[in-house]
């Protein structure tokens, strides 16, 4: 099996922390041109970009909030001026909000969960499938979680966003096929990343956690990226329309293990 990306032209949202940078590392050692979008911290995506160029290839920084479609339109003009287009689009870009019921929570908060992690992955995946519909070729990729599917007290604005990001790739990946372009979506499990730091950094929070998953650890950010080259190489032709679970058995309902 040959997973090549060589002289693929990738954008990664989000992707100079967490998931996204593993996914922009391990694109770009599979071969691929990656651009790295972020929002804050623009020396992070400078020193991927730095290291990629170093020792793999094409690399660029680009700023966007994608949850504001002028900004994306902008990085989409930027990247067709620097690569005359692209061929892969990983949107990971995504926020979990704080934490409330949802007859507590800030409704402005509420809103820019989806904004960000809804609206951004459509807007994203406009301009792509765009330039992908006319080139006949390329690949969506959306960064979904265990919370399309599984509940979560205090995260309705999160599970919601989730829960939509399936029904928005299916009925995108519908849309594109006859095109021959791909769109499905990748759902990560608990990751040990940043966006999960006060539930790892703490002993019991991580127990309790753990109860949650039956390979009893959490995963690391590159066992999301490894996948997510294999679903937008050609190795993973024909899959599309569906979400993959990345998730150590999260989704396998643990709590059924005993009992009944
Ligand atoms: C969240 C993590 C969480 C995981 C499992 C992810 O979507 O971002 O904070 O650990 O789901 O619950």
């Amino acid at each position: 099996m040959n997973v090549q990306l060589k002289n693929q032209r990738a954008l990664v949202t989000g992707g100079n922390s967490g998931i996204g940078e593993a996914v922009v590392l391990a694109l770009a050692e599979a071969g691929a041109n990656v651009a790295i979008n972020y929002v804050t911290h623009p020396e992070t995506a400078k020193a991927l970009v730095g290291q990629i160029q170093q020792h793999q290839g094409d690399a660029l920084a680009l700023e966007a909030d994608v949850s504001n479609p002028e900004a994306v339109a902008r990085m989409f003009a930027e990247l067709d001026k620097s690569w005359g287009g692209l061929d892969i689009l990983v949107n990971n870009a995504g926020i979990d909000g704080p934490r409330a019921p949802a007859w507590e929570v800030d409704l402005a908060g509420w809103r820019k969960v989806l904004e960000v992690n809804l609206f951004g992955t459509l807007h994203c995946a406009r301009e792509a499938l765009k330039r992908m519909v006319a080139q006949k070729r390329g690949v969506v990729l959306n960064m979904s979680s265990v919370h399309e599917v599984i509940a979560w007290s205090g995260y309705s604005a999160y599970t919601t966003s989730k829960a939509g990001l399936a029904m928005l790739t299916k009925t995108l990946a519908q849309e594109a096929a006859p095109f021959g372009v791909r769109v499905l979506a990748l759902a990560p499990g608990a990751i040990q990343t940043p966006i999960n730091q006060s539930v790892w950094s703490d002993p019991k929070n991580y127990e309790d956690l753990l109860d949650k998953i039956p390979l009893k650890r959490m995963g690391q950010p590159d066992e999301i990226a490894q996948m997510a080259v294999v679903l937008v190489s050609d190795v993973a032709s024909y899959v599309t329309a569906r979400t993959i679970f990345v998730d150590g058995g999260m989704t396998d309902y643990p709590g059924f293990a005993h009992g009944g």
